[in-house]
């Protein structure tokens, strides 16, 4: 696949600084991105390649923190296919090719006084820089099917951190949103940010719309360049106003959106 020019101007090699194991097939990896630590939005994501040939598709995973002063990032990758398990072969001190940043992450106000996080899975990661920047309280609710990862790192960030298992091995046993009808303080004003498998997203949606909060969704699709050209990875998003919808690419609209505009599925 031919790269475009903006695809050009921001594809880099970067050091690997460390690529670890946190969960069972789970590994965070952080790299050294210099002066790009300061160009990150909470809610964007990274393109990374494989040095396999027959891999060519870059893989987009989302910002896990930054770390500005050190000119680092950090991502959390769970190994699905080939592409992810290639990364986990990797050593610190070797290098990727990466495109970094992309997309559009999630948006708040400075006077910010009550947030609402919830993540589940491999959707949890993009959360923790988010927590981290965010003022006012910050509550924390994250869903694993069994082995919960990340949990510490939110805790420096706030004092309400809750989880969910599916297995009930750790925190409650259920979902993410039984947890969060239960210990959600439920203040008159709030916005919820959310980022996981899309059942998930579309039943907090329907909570942070009946209790009438502005809801911002992180969605996923297959993506091929990663930057708007190829329209490979649209959703359906509709007018408010008007009722009418448009397809809008993940990678460049996205991928976070209002989860209000959101097309879940055809009946909707
Ligand atoms: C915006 C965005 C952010 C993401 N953030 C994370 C993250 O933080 N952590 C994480 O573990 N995963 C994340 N994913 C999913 C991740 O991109 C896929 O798990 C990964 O691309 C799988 O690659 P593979 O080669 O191992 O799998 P394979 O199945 O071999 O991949 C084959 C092709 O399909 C694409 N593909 C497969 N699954 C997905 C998927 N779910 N989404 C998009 N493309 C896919 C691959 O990129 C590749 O081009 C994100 C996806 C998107 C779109
Ligand atoms: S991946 Fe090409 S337009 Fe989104």
């Amino acid at each position: 696949m031919c790269l475009t020019e903006d695809q050009w101007k921001r594809k880099k090699t970067v050091v690997i600084i460390k690529n670890e194991a946190i969960a069972k097939d789970v590994y965070e990896m952080d790299l050294q991105v210099g002066e790009t630590a300061k160009e990150i939005e909470p809610g964007q994501f990274i393109h990374l390649y494989c040095r396999q040939g027959q891999r060519l598709l870059p893989r987009p995973i989302s910002i896990c923190e930054v770390d500005e002063k050190k000119g680092r990032l950090k991502i959390v990758y769970g190994i699905v296919g080939s592409g992810t398990k290639e990364f986990a072969s990797y050593s610190p001190f070797e290098t990727i090719d990466i495109i970094a940043p992309l997309g559009k992450g999630y948006q708040w106000e400075s006077q910010e006084k009550h947030s609402i996080l919830v993540g589940g899975g491999l959707g949890v990661p993009p959360l923790l820089e988010l927590a981290k920047r965010l003022p006012g309280k910050v509550e924390v609710y994250l869903g694993f099917r069994s082995q919960p990862f990340l949990v510490e790192n939110f805790k420096k960030y706030t004092d309400f951190v809750y989880i969910a298992t599916d297995d009930g091995s750790h925190g409650t046993k259920g979902t993410v949103l039984d947890v969060l009808k239960n210990k959600s303080e439920c203040p008159e004003k709030a916005r919820v940010y959310t980022c996981g498998p899309k059942p998930m997203l579309q039943s907090i949606t329907q909570w942070a719309v009946e209790k009438g909060y502005p809801i911002q969704v992180s969605l996923e699709e297959r993506m091929a360049c990663g930057v708007g050209a190829c329209v490979g990875c649209v959703c359906k998003i509709k007018d408010l106003q008007t009722g009418e919808w448009q397809y809008q690419r993940v990678c460049k609209e996205g991928p976070v959106f209002n989860g209000k505009e959101v097309i879940w599925n055809e009946e909707s």
